[in-house]
């Protein structure tokens, strides 16, 4: 395990998503309404297209190009359920966050 401090908790407001490199890796870091912080990999895995951009409602991304949807706090797609995202390991300590992107890579799915 190799984590990396990405921001405080200042910088990501419940209900923001944003993207932070960690340790070379682009990671999409999401501060749900509930208080819980989930990482997951920042592109699609249809097409390179930036999750950012998408909309979230409660744990749900919806991505902006096609709609696929993604449990954030699990991974796993919703629709289509054979797409997942990669996620990685949070940990807060005080008012940081901290991401291990180590051994994790982005995973791709086909239509
Ligand atoms: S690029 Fe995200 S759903 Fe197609």
């Amino acid at each position: 395990m190799a984590f990396e401090r990405v921001c405080s908790l200042d910088d990501l407001w419940q209900g923001e998503m944003e993207n932070f490199e960690v340790s070379g890796t682009e990671v999409l870091l999401i501060h749900l309404d509930d208080g819980s912080i989930h990482a997951i990999q920042s592109i699609c895995p249809h097409q390179e297209v930036e999750l950012v951009n998408g909309s979230l409602e409660g744990k749900v991304l919806t991505c902006s190009m096609h709609l696929w949807q993604f449990d954030v706090s699990s991974g796993e797609g919703i629709n289509p359920t054979h797409a997942e995202v990669a996620k990685y390991p949070v940990r807060v300590d005080g008012e940081d966050i901290f991401v291990d992107t180590k051994g994790i890579e982005p995973k791709f799915t086909l239509a």
